[in-house]
């Protein structure tokens, strides 16, 4: 199996180092994988002037899976928006076709104070959302900043879903519902976009092959509030581009901490792109502080989606809740009582833990 790492910017390359200390000790148990490496973002913008250049398009179509840190940093944010790096990552989502997005929100137990919610609200937390990841509002035509009639300038974007589009993200949290609580709850606006009121009757429609499973509807609005007042009352949820965007950093910090937060995106073949669901987090990038266990999480996604080792998935997990339960914490979990950590630290606990 041939994996493409790109480490990409800002606390990337430091959070992937990690992941692929514990990819390397995996091989030297006998993980038949190959590594590779290539640029994304701003650093392929700083290597060969596009933020996912063709040396790196290649590597990741001839990939089985990818391991991504973050994309993005300060110093790109004038460039052309083509040259930006958050092109470069919505280009490869894009280019593989890594449609489904699968962002599970899991609290350790030993972390239920690192919350900022009551431990009551979220302990035994574990939440599925899934997210369509190459359509909506991200990619609809037209799009731009223009000069209207009156001649004043304005920005506009399209928000458009296809019926297949829909249909197969429904596919996809249904089935990932029927494996879990089998309850899937499809978060929309359908009070006031007629494109989420379109999603809602294609989720209905799907609903009738999963008779096994309960699926309700909820405005966006209140899933926000929903996931603050209440999350347990979630299984499985589901929704467009942007909604999963905002919902998914939200329920983040149901777990402790952003950087907990791991995900896999997937093709309708079993290849897919595993990444933090955090960004380059500038302002702590080069310290060695960032919390590396999004990555590390994220690497057991892959053993488990694209590589089918669900033993080493296991495993990579089991290291990381030993690795809680010692106590160790980087400075974003970090409370009285425990132990801080650096970055590299954390990565050779966990290797240590395997
Ligand atoms: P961010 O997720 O990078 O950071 C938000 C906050 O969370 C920051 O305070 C950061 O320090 C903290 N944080 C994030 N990951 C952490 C970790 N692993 N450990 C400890 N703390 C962590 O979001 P932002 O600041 O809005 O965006 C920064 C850059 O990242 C932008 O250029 C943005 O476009 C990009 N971005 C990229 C991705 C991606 O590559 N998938 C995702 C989101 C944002
Ligand atoms: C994410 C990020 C990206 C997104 C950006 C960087 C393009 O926020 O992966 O959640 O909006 O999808
Ligand atoms: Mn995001």
């Amino acid at each position: 199996m041939k994996v493409l790492v790109l480490p990409g910017d800002g606390i990337g390359p430091e959070i992937v180092a990690q992941a692929k200390k514990v990819l390397n000790a995996l091989q030297k148990d006998g993980l038949d994988i190959e590594l590779s490496e290539a640029p994304l973002g701003g650093a392929a913008y700083d290597a060969y002037g596009a933020p996912y250049p063709e040396f790196t398009q290649k590597l990741a179509r001839e990939a089985d899976a990818i391991l991504l840190g973050a994309v993005g940093g300060p110093q790109y944010d004038q460039l052309d928006r083509p040259l930006r790096p958050e092109r470069g990552l919505l280009g490869i989502r894009k280019d593989l076709n890594l449609f489904a997005n699968l962002r599970p929100a899991i609290l350790y137990p030993e972390l239920a104070n690192a919350s900022t919610l009551k431990p009551e609200v979220v302990s035994g937390l574990d939440i599925l959302i899934v997210r369509e990841l190459t359509g909506d509002i991200y990619f609809g035509q037209p799009r731009g900043i223009r000069v209207n009639e009156a001649g004043e300038r304005e920005g506009f974007n399209t928000m458009l879903y296809s019926e297949s589009e829909v249909r197969r993200i429904a596919h996809v949290a249904f089935r990932a519902a029927q494996k879990r609580g089998k309850k899937l709850c499809s978060v929309d606006k359908a009070n006031v976009l007629e494109t989420t009121e379109f999603w809602k009757e294609i989720m209905t429609d799907v609903a009738k092959e999963y008779p096994d499973v309960e699926l309700s509807h909820m405005y966006v609005d209140n899933a926000a509030m929903q996931l603050v007042r209440a999350p347990k009352q979630f299984d499985v949820m589901v929704t467009g581009n942007i909604f999963g965007d905002i919902l998914s950093d939200q329920a983040s910090m149901l777990t402790g901490s952003i950087g907990m937060l791991p995900s896999a995106s997937l093709d309708q073949n079993g290849k897919g792109l595993y990444e933090p669901s955090h960004g380059s987090a500038p302002d702590i990038a080069g310290k060695d502080i960032a919390n590396p266990l999004a990555t590390i999480l994220s690497a057991a996604m892959m053993l488990r989606y694209s590589l089918n080792n669900e033993a080493a998935a296991v495993r990579v997990e089991n290291a990381v809740k030993a690795v809680l339960a010692q106590g160790l914490r980087t400075a974003d979990i970090y409370e009285a009582g425990t132990t801080k950590v650096s970055c590299s630290q954390m990565g050779d606990a966990v290797v240590a833990a395997l």
